[in-house]
């Protein structure tokens, strides 16, 4: 069976930790989307990995995947590989012979049109790893994928087709002078030599032939979300999002598996409970601000003295600092009515009687228009606060050893949602959760 971790608002749920704790009973980890915009962190006997292309599963030890609806700058791969073998692991990682290449040329790109749209105050605030340029490409039909890397005259023709457009782009729309990532005798000698790289580890594959036929053998899969259903390039706030599906049904097309099979296994959203966000966008529970990404935050202590000092104590409590750009992430409270966009999006049933109240009438989800959604005033619901316990212990001893005010909060959560929790984490190692049912065992 399979089991489909998607992270269920805005990134950085903590969707590594849960693959990691359940990755014991998987034998291949497959990502579907993204590609190193993403920063998974896995703590395992107080040693703290954070990955950004292998797939959270290898600290086990575990087969990853780059499913085909990634996008992949070998650069950093084989950087995270080396740097992973250096640690001790032996990752194993297999890419997706259809999956796009990202090129020294698509993160310039990135950072001249963030550029280009900070004049109006409009950028998004991407991770500058070129990503939205790659799936640009891809949809252009003018990408160049993970196979062509194998076959260097058929690599020689594509970036000669491409690279005078990107470099005309640079130059003549945006008035940039272009160097060497702009180059296509340059870049076709390091792209080749990744290629023979990628043929000698035999690290290719057809992503869907081969999960099927390990599926076929017994194995069991789990599906890797990256970034959030909330910055998804369909269900999110467009356009602060990224430009890849994060969602449920990113894990078929992004594989090669059919809906049938990941609708067949278990889909587990992932829920922070409070809200960060990274990069710019509207965020109608946030708390303070961060200046450069919230919206119309552009002084140092522009919001009300109470909830600055409560964001930054979140903020440093929970050490809420990018983990791929070491950005300070906004923060807020967690927003019902956006996981209830999240549950149904992604395949679960649920409802909401948190809600919105936006100029006089009550909402009870994510409106589709970003800009309903910036002039949305949350209405608040409290909880009891529970006092800090030794979270160590509660881990040991289960779920009801949890204290009862932060059981009646995630009790809450289930309900409004119609959806078990599973897991509850209570530190970012991976004994440090409470494991109420192994979605593997369902
Ligand atoms: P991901 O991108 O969804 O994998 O999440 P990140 O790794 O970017 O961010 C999650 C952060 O929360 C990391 O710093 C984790 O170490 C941390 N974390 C994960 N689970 C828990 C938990 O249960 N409690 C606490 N305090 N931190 C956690
Ligand atoms: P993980 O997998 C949080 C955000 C960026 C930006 C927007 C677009 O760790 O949860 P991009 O570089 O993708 O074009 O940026 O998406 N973003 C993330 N935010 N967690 C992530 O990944 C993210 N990946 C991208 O901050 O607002
Ligand atoms: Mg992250």
């Amino acid at each position: 069976m399979t089991v489909t971790i998607v992270g269920s608002q805005l990134g950085d749920e903590g969707k590594g930790g849960i693959v990691d704790l359940w990755g014991d009973a998987a034998d291949v980890v497959a990502r579907y989307q993204g590609g190193d915009n993403a920063g998974h962190t896995v703590v395992e006997d107080g040693t703290e990995y954070k990955l950004s292309l292998v797939p959270s599963g290898a600290v086990r030890g575990k087969v990853g995947v780059l499913g085909n609806g990634c996008v992949v700058n070998p650069a950093t791969l084989f950087e995270e590989i080396d740097d992973l073998q250096e640690r001790g692991l032996d990752p194993d990682v297999r890419v997706a012979r259809r999956a796009h290449v990202i090129f020294p040329y698509h993160r310039v790109l990135d950072g001249i049109e963030e550029e280009a749209k900070s004049e109006s105050d409009s950028e998004v605030g991407t991770t500058g790893r070129g990503i939205g340029p790659t799936y640009e490409d891809k949809a252009g039909r003018r990408g160049i994928r993970v196979a062509d890397l194998l076959d260097p005259d058929g690599l020689r023709e594509k970036l000669e087709y491409a690279v005078p457009q990107k470099r005309a782009l640079a130059e003549d729309v945006f008035g940039v002078e272009t160097g060497e990532e702009f180059d296509v005798a340059s870049l076709y000698e390091e792209y080749r030599r990744y290629g023979e790289r990628l043929q000698y580890e035999n690290m290719t594959v057809n992503a869907g032939e081969f999960l099927a036929d390990r599926m076929a053998g017994g194995d069991e899969v789990m599906f890797e979300g990256a970034q959030g259903t909330i910055i998804d390039i369909d269900h999110g706030n467009y356009p602060y999002v990224t430009s890849s599906n994060p969602t449920a049904g990113g894990a078929a097309t992004g594989t090669g598996l059919s809906p049938g099979v990941v609708g067949g296994g278990e889909i587990v959203g992932i829920v922070k409970a409070y809200l960060t966000r990274v990069g710019s966008g509207p965020m109608p529970t946030e708390l303070g601000g961060v200046v450069g990404d919230t919206p119309g935050y552009d002084e140092q202590g522009a919001g009300d003295e109470e909830s600055e000092e409560l964001a930054t104590y979140i903020r440093e409590e929970g050490g809420e600092y990018g983990t791929v750009t070491g950005r300070p992430r906004r923060v807020g409270w967690l927003d019902m009515p956006m996981l209830r966009h999240s549950t149904r999006t992604n395949g679960f049933t649920g409802l909401a009687v948190h809600s919105y109240a936006l100029a006089g009438e009550e909402i009870d989800a994510m409106p589709s228009t970003t800009e309903r959604w910036a002039d949305c005033e949350p209405n608040f619901r409290s909880f009891d606060g529970w006092e800090d316990v030794d979270w160590n212990e509660v881990a040991d001893e289960g779920y009801d050893a949890i204290p009862e005010n932060a059981r009646a909060y995630l009790e809450y959560l289930s309900d409004e949602l119609d959806t078990d929790v599973y897991a509850v984490g209570v530190g970012p190692g991976r004994e440090q959760s409470v494991v109420v049912e192994n979605p593997f065992e369902n």
